[in-house]
């Protein structure tokens, strides 16, 4: 047959229906994901997250029947968050035997068998909203200057300090029943610290996943509000990532490796698929990443105004996360997409 048109390379030979699924290179399982879960000590009944549709903030009477429901979709894990009853400058809540997150994983772990991932962090439970108790910032003129009344400018996180609270809350969490411990506050040595006070107490066989490569983004807006963890005043730069910096990351997350991490994430997810990729590249563990409150929030803001296809986007912004190089994702789609598979 005559044909002035001889293609050798015609990519869409592989793109026919019934040949797509044998080529494609990435898939989605239910079993990829982990859903973001908020326990309320201060709720006696489920509260909205206004922020984030279709979440809530339940209080610990409900944890156990909150997390069936997650179960029921065909995802296996989730990731616990609290609210606690009061906050104190040190954030000594964090790390109660009866606090928000211990109670509500001993319901969980005792009655369910989801897989209970915990995120030990302090801003939750500080009443200045900071990651860690605070101390002056030590600068070249510390000694020169009177008091700044801006505390902003003087106050930073105590960055050794917060090392002995991760340690007690990772052991409380893990005496709880926690199957996984994921420290989220940036403290340098945050890993390796709970790594032994885990083993000290016998928790050797409890794994860390590491917010290893956690920027100080903008995307966390919602999850503030949801979890009431705002900083008070000033921001989360001196210990969150530099959005500028992918290399940075690199020497970041080898030091989280050097420290016994068994998981690694980025977060946000989407804006740092970069960096997904490049630690998948650089590091055989597993790779975790975040799809963060702002990311959920915004494409549910456009969907709601009818310019976005919500199961659509969702789909693709997960599936394009695994493509980069994650092997699982922290998601509030979790359910929503696990349902449709
Ligand atoms: C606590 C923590 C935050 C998130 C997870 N753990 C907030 C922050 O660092 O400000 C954000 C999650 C999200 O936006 O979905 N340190």
């Amino acid at each position: 047959m005559d044909n002035d048109r001889s293609l050798t390379h015609r990519p869409r030979r592989l793109r026919q229906d019934r040949i797509r699924g044998l080529v494609s290179e990435t898939s989605l399982e239910p079993s990829d994901l982990i859903a973001p879960v908020f326990v309320d000590a201060t709720a006696d009944e489920r509260v909205p997250i206004d922020s984030m549709p279709g979440h809530e903030r339940v209080p610990v009477s409900d944890a156990v029947s909150r997390v069936e429901e997650v179960l029921e979709t065909g995802v296996e894990a989730v990731m616990l968050f609290g609210i606690p009853t009061s906050k104190d400058p040190d954030g000594t809540r964090a790390w109660a035997d009866d606090g928000v997150v211990q109670e509500a994983t001993r319901r969980i772990t005792a009655e369910t068998d989801a897989y209970v991932l915990t995120d030990a962090c302090l801003c939750e439970y500080t009443d200045h909203g900071h990651c860690g108790p605070l101390e002056e910032e030590l600068r070249g003129d510390a000694h020169s200057h009177g008091h700044d009344p801006d505390l902003d400018a003087t106050l930073t996180v105590d960055n050794d300090a917060t090392l002995e609270a991760l340690e007690k809350i990772a052991v409380s969490h893990a005496e709880a029943g926690a199957d996984m411990i994921a420290p989220s506050g940036m403290m340098d040595g945050m890993v390796g610290a709970i790594r032994g006070a885990l083993d000290r107490e016998g928790f050797e066989h409890v794994p860390i996943m590491s917010y290893a490569a956690k920027y100080e983004s903008a995307f966390y807006g919602p999850f503030r509000d949801a979890a009431d963890g705002a900083p008070a005043f000033g921001n989360r730069r001196h210990y969150q990532m530099d959005p500028a910096n992918a290399r940075e990351a690199i020497r970041e997350v080898e030091l989280d490796v050097d420290q016994g991490a068994d998981v690694l994430m980025v977060k946000p997810a989407l804006p740092y698929l970069d960096i997904v990729s490049s630690l998948r590249r650089e590091f055989d563990h597993p790779i975790a990443a975040y799809n963060v409150s702002g990311e959920y929030a915004m494409l549910h803001a456009a969907s709601e105004k009818g310019w976005l296809d919500l199961e659509a986007v969702a789909h693709e912004s997960l599936l394009s996360i695994k493509r980069a190089g994650a092997d699982l994702i922290l998601t509030y789609f979790a359910e929503r997409i696990a349902r449709k598979m």
